[in-house]
């Protein structure tokens, strides 16, 4: 048996997204600025799918901007905002995406922000009152934290954390990378000036994201070039991508709760099974709290075994089954991970991050369980 539990890192794409994306790739393949026929063709479906990406966040199409993913939205976001609105410091957690750590410390080594950290306890909650002490200090500072940690799953309050930064004139940006897709956003209700997404993590295709951007808040392009998104990036779009981001998104938004009834189901189950078959067995940050984590991601931590010990995910691996030590970049190697880190998380035990999408069964975390059992069956 072959099981994909790494849907954190991509997922795979729905087939319907594929069919609307393949007539751009055969048949209407103008250059979108192009003033013919073949051009504008093309220029009023990527308008068609500004729309629909606008509708379903209850934004307006002008807010959206389409990129190469989320880390090109992250790093327009923190960049251009900073620069924009003159910002002097930035609060954020050290639970954050590289996408954002980096770009904030290249900021910060630059000379343009200092930057603030925010404490985290063992579980990797954040504490509002420190964020609100920090805003007081520092007003119009830029705050960046996200919607759903990519590891531990611990999802932030968005609206709270909102509330507080428009208190105390932040420019707020929250990278929704995990969530978009999966959870729905209502911009003209969420207090939030920038969001991000990576179409990829929803069944649409790599290499393609957007960012949107309050209106009230515009910020300066981050690639120069031609005119393109309304002078915001430079450079012909990524049209297949365009097309294919706003249908998964679409597709997503559909049966959202189908969806996440399905996976929570596969979640439950396989904290259920674990805490019955493996003893010791613990979960990192929230992910273990149906309630307080995103659905998709279960991060368990192993008791010390020595047959295991650095060895588990390519056991798994082993097994036919592709799960995670943390973010993609760090796979294989749970020193690697800096949120883990953050939470003191002992060394001695493996960590695997188990992460799911609406294509998983029931018999999937079944055999991986047993599986696991094989594997910890060793010194019990
Ligand atoms: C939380 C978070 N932010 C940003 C990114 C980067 O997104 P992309 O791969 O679309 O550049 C990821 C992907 O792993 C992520 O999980």
């Amino acid at each position: 048996m072959k099981v994909y539990f790494d849907n954190a890192a991509t997922t795979a794409m729905d087939d319907r997204v594929i069919e609307a994306m393949l007539p751009f790739m055969k048949n209407h393949y103008g250059n979108p600025s192009s003033v013919h026929s073949h051009g504008r063709e093309v220029r009023t479906a990527i308008e068609r799918a500004r729309k629909k990406v606008a509708e379903l966040l209850n934004a307006t199409p002008s807010e959206i901007f389409f990129t190469s993913g989320g880390t090109e939205a992250d790093n327009t976001a923190l960049v251009c905002g900073i620069e924009t609105h003159g910002i002097k410091h930035a609060i954020t957690s050290p639970l954050e995406h590289h996408a954002v750590l980096h770009t904030l410390e290249v900021c910060e080594q630059k000379g343009n922000i200092q930057l603030h950290t925010l404490d985290v306890n063992a579980k990797g909650e954040i504490d509002l009152n420190q964020l609100e002490e920090l805003l007081k200090k520092y007003p119009n500072a830029l705050v960046s934290l996200m919607h759903a940690n990519n590891e531990i799953g611990n999802l932030n309050d968005l609206q709270k954390i909102g509330s507080l930064a428009q208190e105390y004139g932040a420019f707020f940006h929250s990278d929704t990378v995990q969530t978009m897709g999966h959870y729905t956003h209502d911009l003209k209700n969420l207090p939030v000036d920038a969001i991000v997404a990576g179409g990829h993590k929803f069944h649409g295709p790599k290499g393609s994201g957007f960012l949107y951007v309050r209106k009230d808040k515009k910020i300066h392009p981050f690639i120069h070039g031609g005119a393109q998104e309304r002078n915001m990036r430079g450079g012909t779009e990524n049209v297949i991508g365009i097309i294919g981001i706003a249908k998964a998104l679409e597709l997503a938004y559909e049966d959202m709760a189908g969806h996440e009834a399905h996976i929570k189901a596969l979640k439950k189950h396989f904290i259920e099974k674990l805490k019955a078959e493996i003893p010791g067995v613990e979960f990192n940050g929230l992910s273990g709290q149906t309630d307080k984590s995103l659905y998709t991601v279960l991060n368990v931590s192993m008791p010390p075994s020595e047959a295991n010990s650095g060895m588990l995910l390519f056991n798994l691996d082993l097994a036919g089954i592709s799960a995670s030590g943390g973010s993609a970049c760090s796979s294989g190697a749970t020193v690697g991970s800096h949120v883990l880190r953050a939470l003191n998380h002992n060394p001695e035990r493996d960590s695997v991050r188990f992460s799911f999408s609406r294509f998983n069964t029931i018999e999937e975390v079944d055999y991986t369980i047993e599986k696991l059992k094989e594997l910890y069956a060793v010194e019990a």
